[in-house]
């Protein structure tokens, strides 16, 4: 294993996108930002200086981090953000991992357009345990809004409602070729794949959009999905991916149609009904050969409300679970958490109709501190935050009926403590508060199992008899379904303070978020590592 250093410029630079241009934050001046290689085992520096007027932070999104929270990046939870003119060098071991990842900004909506691939090769000598491919392209779906993002977050802060809907989805960074100025997507051009016949490509997919989960299809090809957040699968084909905010997801495509393009397509999947959004980012698969004059073979995507294209492709995800790659799930579960999240209405005096959108877990609406929570975990600062989080809803209800009526949302600090490698369940159940609304739930510093998925409501004698304790699927990022429940269950082997939260941004914002503080083991190397000399300050 080696040591890998990279240089992360936070710098403005101008985009152009949808026949408008606007100054963006990036990193290196890329948009998708820089891909960063590494091999399991190898230790990564990234010194990130911060050239922009905002505050900033880096999260390497799956990247357990273990034992070395304070490279973790998301701000207040754990590190100060770095300040304008400032730096910081994020340093981590990649322990166990192998795939892709990403990174990304950690502080408000900058991610939008910071954000990049992470790229994990086996150990020298392991192959992959599937057939190696000819070639790798990495494949990021995103979102671009016209406005800045700024301004997006304001309004999304201050009216509760849209416009968290973006202007144009994009594949590598652009909404792609079939498109025009004046609708939602541009004709800039837009990401090519070029391929030969006969040859095997592995897409390395990552969903950095805000806020929307998206399915992904190519035309009249079928792709075999081999890992998902850097965890092996058991392989499977299929037409349609469907991939949430956070996710990643490796195929393999066999070019085996004639010369030709042929229309790659990313659109949204949303089955709650207010927000409606149906447009299309698109891409080539151009094969080698092809003539000019070539039309572009089209895709039609699943509907925006297609939910049996998406439970059928999440049922179809497991775990490799082979002798190299065991899947370690916890069979007995020290906590038992029933997480009840969703959307409710507070009131607020200073909104213009009195009343505005939070989202909350278990009535608890997070609210972000001043100081960072690791460092008032490590340090012993009280005031920061109480370890109080409610194991479950102050009164139970019918989650995915009508909510009673005295279901006001409280605020605050609130973490959940666990014991250095006591064993968890988790089991979120999505309410239909205001709209049953799909959530990609994230868990920062560990990777979680999903036992067990159902529509309605969890039943707790019934639901885990039908667990899968053997190979169920791994991974860092979950969509809890609307109107239904997942169980996900880990080890808690990492100490330090972990955030779990929705990966739809807007619903961050909103506070559908909280975090479990891990204490340190007895052993030699069960606690959290000091805090690095330059971590930033508040
Ligand atoms: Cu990908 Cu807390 O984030």
């Amino acid at each position: 294993c080696r040591v890998r250093h990279y240089n992360f410029n936070v710098v403005m630079k101008n985009a152009t996108r949808l026949c408008a241009s606007k100054p963006i934050v990036t990193v290196n001046g890329k948009f998708p930002g820089p891909t960063l290689y590494a091999r399991e085992d190898d230790t990564v520096l990234v010194r990130v200086v911060n050239h922009v007027k905002y505050n900033i932070s880096i999260h390497w999104h799956g990247i357990r981090q273990l034992r070395t929270g304070w490279a973790d990046g998301p701000a207040y939870i754990t590190q100060c953000p770095i300040q304008p003119g400032k730096n910081y060098v994020y340093n981590f071991t990649i322990t166990g991992q192998r795939g892709t990842l990403w990174w990304h900004a950690h502080i408000l909506w900058l991610r939008a357009t910071v954000h990049g691939a992470i790229v994990i090769l086996p150990k020298r000598g392991i192959p992959y345990p599937f057939p190696k491919p000819d070639k790798e392209v990495v494949v990021i779906l995103g979102e671009w809004w016209k406005s800045d993002t700024e301004a997006v977050i304001n309004q999304a802060m201050k009216s509760g409602l849209a416009p968290n809907v973006s202007d144009a989805h994009t594949i590598n960074g652009h909404p792609g070729p079939i498109s025009s100025c004046s609708g939602k997507a541009s004709s800039q051009g837009g990401f090519s794949l070029q391929v030969e016949t006969g040859k095997t490509y592995m897409l390395r997919i990552i969903s950095a959009a805000l806020n929307e989960e998206l399915f992904f299809k190519i035309a009249r090809h079928n792709l075999t999905v081999v890992e998902v957040d850097a965890i092996y699968t058991k392989p499977f084909k299929t037409d349609t991916l469907l991939i949430t905010p956070g996710q990643t997801t490796n195929v393999l495509l066999t070019a085996d149609r004639g010369p030709g393009k042929y229309l790659v397509a990313a659109s949204s999947f949303m089955d709650s009904p207010i927000a409606v959004d149906n447009v299309t980012a698109t891409a080539t698969v151009h094969y080698s050969g092809t003539l000019a004059t070539s039309r572009t073979t089209l895709t039609n995507p699943p509907a925006q409300n297609a939910t049996p294209v998406a439970a059928n492709f999440i049922n179809s995800l497991l775990s490799l679970n082979s002798k190299k790659y065991p899947a370690k799930v916890p069979l007995t579960t020290d906590h038992s958490l029933f997480f009840a999240i969703g959307l409710g209405i507070n009131p607020c005096a200073t909104c213009s109709n009195g009343s505005r959108v939070v989202a909350d877990i278990n009535n608890v609406s997070f609210v972000m501190p001043t100081t960072s929570l690791l460092q008032a975990h490590f340090f012993n600062i009280s005031g920061v935050f109480t370890d109080d989080f409610p194991a479950k809803p102050p009164i139970s209800f019918n989650y995915t009926g009508t909510p009673p009526t005295n279901m006001a949302t409280t605020n605050g600090t609130r973490l959940y403590r666990l014991a250095y490698n006591s064993t968890v369940q988790v089991v979120l159940q999505d309410t239909g508060i205001i709209a049953p609304e799909n959530h990609p739930i994230h868990l920062h510093g560990f990777n979680f199992f999903q036992v067990g998925r159902g529509l309605g409501n969890f039943n707790a004698k019934k639901d885990p008899k039908k667990f899968n304790l053997v190979d169920p699927i791994e991974r860092n990022t979950i969509g809890v379904p609307s109107g239904g429940w997942n169980a996900i269950r880990f080890r808690a082997d990492n100490p330090g303070v972990w955030f779990m939260h929705c990966h739809l941004e807007v619903h961050t914002t909103w506070g559908l978020k909280m975090a479990f503080v891990v204490d340190n083991g007895k052993g030699p190397n069960e606690s959290l590592l000091p805090p690095p000399s330059d971590l930033p300050t508040c």
